[in-house]
């Protein structure tokens, strides 16, 4: 039959031998279980972060390829090292820091123009230089959230960039073509990062979820590298924004906050 995708779907195991898969944030929750996947899957993997020993212990972990430390919310260091790989790649997944949650009236605004910047501004850029050293049919895959679909004191302005980067991907896939571009939502996923940022109210909160979410357990990071490694593998996807939340988002109550 004519007209037909070039690659379909597959559930093949090893759908990722010969791809190289470049994780932006990848000595940590999200970013280390996709490199740990897409590996097992058989790719390649290249692993940056800040942190040069974590960065370390996680390839170590991964038997990566490469590790390269920098900050990635500094642009020109984010240039330097697409342009500095030593062949192209196929995928790249961005993860990062947490949001930044303030009131109005507690709002420090160059702390909000930061994140602004380092959450809009950063993606603009790995489009711009990772789209150039990408490969088709590969994806480019970015991590936005729902908690911030909700109104509510605190989320301003996390909630105007959750709306804002699906509007941005769906333009991104269209001007990087053949080059693909996706975006993950996800909820809480049980990361070192929510660990952080709930302190001594962590097992509380789990067990919250537990009892609430319709999916009767917390998401955790292995469930978002199995939705990334199927963005990677399924040359069908494009310019769209894939909830991944056990439902959370569907709570009326407390729980379906952060
Ligand atoms: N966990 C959740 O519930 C959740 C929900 C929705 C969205 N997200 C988003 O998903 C992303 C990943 O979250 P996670 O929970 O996996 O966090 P995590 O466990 O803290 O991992 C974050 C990773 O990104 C790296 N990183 C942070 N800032 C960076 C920067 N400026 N430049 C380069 N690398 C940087 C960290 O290493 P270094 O610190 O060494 O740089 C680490 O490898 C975040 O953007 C987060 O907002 C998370």
């Amino acid at each position: 039959m004519s007209g037909t995708s070039p690659a379909s779907p597959t559930t093949n195991d090893q759908d990722l031998v010969d791809r190289t898969v470049v994780v932006i944030g990848g000595s940590s929750g999200i970013g280390l279980e996709t490199a740990r996947l897409a590996r097992a899957r058989g790719a390649d993997v290249v692993l940056t972060a800040r942190d040069p020993d974590r960065l370390r212990e996680a390839a170590r972990q991964v038997d990566a390829r490469s590790v390269a430390a920098f900050d990635a919310t500094d642009l020109a260091l984010l240039e330097r090292f697409f342009a500095d790989l030593p062949e192209p790649v196929d995928h790249v997944l961005v993860t990062g820091g947490g949001p930044y949650y303030s009131s109005l009236a507690d709002m420090d605004f160059a702390a909000a123009r930061r994140d602004i910047d380092d959450r809009l501004l950063t993606t603009l850029a790995v489009a711009r230089y990772g789209a150039a050293r990408m490969r088709p049919p590969g994806t480019l895959l970015f991590i936005g959230g729902t908690g911030g679909r909700r109104a509510g004191v605190g989320l301003s302005l996390i909630s105007a960039l959750t709306a804002a980067l699906p509007a941005m991907v769906a333009s991104l896939a269209v001007e990087v073509a053949p080059i693909r571009v996706n975006l993950i939502a996800a909820g809480f996923v049980d990361t070192p990062l929510s660990a952080a940022l709930l302190g001594d109210q962590l097992d509380a909160r789990r067990a919250e979820l537990r009892a609430t979410l319709p999916i009767g357990r917390v998401v955790g990071p292995a469930d978002v590298a199995s939705l990334a490694v199927h963005l990677m593998t399924n040359t069908a996807l494009t310019g769209a924004t894939y909830d991944i939340d056990g439902g959370q988002q569907l709570l009326t109550n407390r729980a379906g906050s952060r």
